[in-house]
């Protein structure tokens, strides 16, 4: 589990962390909770799932995401 054991080594406290996925139907699953759950400290924010197959046409979608989080 990299990802899992990278977030439980270092010190997210005052980081925020955009969970973001490719999938194709399992959507987020439970990603977010599991990054809460590892990153102690960080303020995770609703993550952006994006069906793999349509990765090429997601650009509207990451600017939305991105804009609501005040990242653009
Ligand atoms: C072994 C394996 C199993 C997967 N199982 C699922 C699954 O059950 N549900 C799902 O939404 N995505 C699943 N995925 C992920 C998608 O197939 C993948 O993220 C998507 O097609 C985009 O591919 P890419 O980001 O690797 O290019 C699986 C991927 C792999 C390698």
């Amino acid at each position: 589990m990299a990802v899992a054991t990278f977030l439980e080594k270092y010190d997210f406290a005052g980081k925020t962390i955009l969970p973001l996925c490719t999938n194709e139907g399992s959507g987020m699953g439970s990603s977010e909770r599991d990054v809460k759950k590892y990153a102690k400290g960080a303020d995770v924010k609703n993550g952006l799932a994006i069906t793999g197959s349509q990765a090429a046409n997601a650009k509207a979608a990451v600017e939305k995401w991105f804009s609501s989080n005040r990242l653009i």
